[in-house]
């Protein structure tokens, strides 16, 4: 599969991809995440065996080409309900590209292969685990639903990212990540026909 997506970026699977284009991906993975989520993929071994295991068979994983061939943005999925639910995981755009229509593309990208694959819905979880949202630092057993209604973004946490594109917070798991450092779930229809 291969295609050019409303922004003209060409969209490919990475398991398709070349060495260099792997690389690329394991690199925007470490790099994305290092600043606001300090122990997700801290070297580039990690970065290259979470980028091995998402290009596996039975995952989704499309990667986003700028001009000159190189992977500047991925996104991944995982079945689980028996294919109805993906999970989106990992999401991240080169810091170079971002606000530019890439991250969007490729959750399109993804929403039409999970829809192709029978799948129903997809989840995401998005941890605030430096307070950049109103969940983060608070006790959230403490009037939750209440809490989760009034969010308010504090610093460009990607919640916002998922918000416009049509994902609903459907949950949070609290101290996910330590005490007062939130999972927030949210989720998305990806199709209309019945199943
Ligand atoms: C989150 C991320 C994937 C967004 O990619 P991007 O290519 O910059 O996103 P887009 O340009 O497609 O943005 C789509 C819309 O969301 C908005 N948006 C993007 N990131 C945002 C953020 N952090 N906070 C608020 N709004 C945001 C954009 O302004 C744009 O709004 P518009 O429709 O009004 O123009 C990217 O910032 C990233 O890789 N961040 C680091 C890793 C990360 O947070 N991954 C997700 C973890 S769950």
């Amino acid at each position: 599969m291969s295609h050019k997506t409303p922004t003209d970026i060409r969209v490919i699977e990475l398991r398709n991809g070349n060495a260099q284009q792997l690389e690329d991906a394991a690199r925007i993975l470490h790099e994305s995440f290092h600043a606001n989520w300090p122990d997700a993929w801290p070297d580039m071994d990690s970065a290259r065996e979470e980028v091995r295991e998402c290009t596996a068979p039975d995952r989704i994983c499309l990667a986003a080409l700028g001009t000159e061939g190189s992977v500047i943005g991925w996104i991944g999925g995982i079945s689980s309900y028996h294919g109805k639910v993906w999970e989106l995981h990992p999401m991240c755009v080169d810091q170079a590209y971002r606000k530019r229509g890439i991250g969007a593309a490729l959750v399109a990208a993804l929403e039409t292969a999970v829809a192709i694959a029978g799948g129903v819905t997809i989840i995401l979880g998005t941890d605030d685990e430096q307070s950049q949202t109103t969940l983060g630092g608070i006790d959230l057993y403490d009037e939750l639903w209440t809490q989760i209604q009034n969010i308010r973004n504090l610093k460009e946490h990607p919640y916002s990212f998922y918000e416009r594109l049509g994902f609903k917070i459907v949950g949070v798991v609290p101290d996910a990540n330590g005490i007062g450092k939130p999972d927030i779930m949210m989720a998305k229809r990806v199709t209309s026909s019945p199943s």
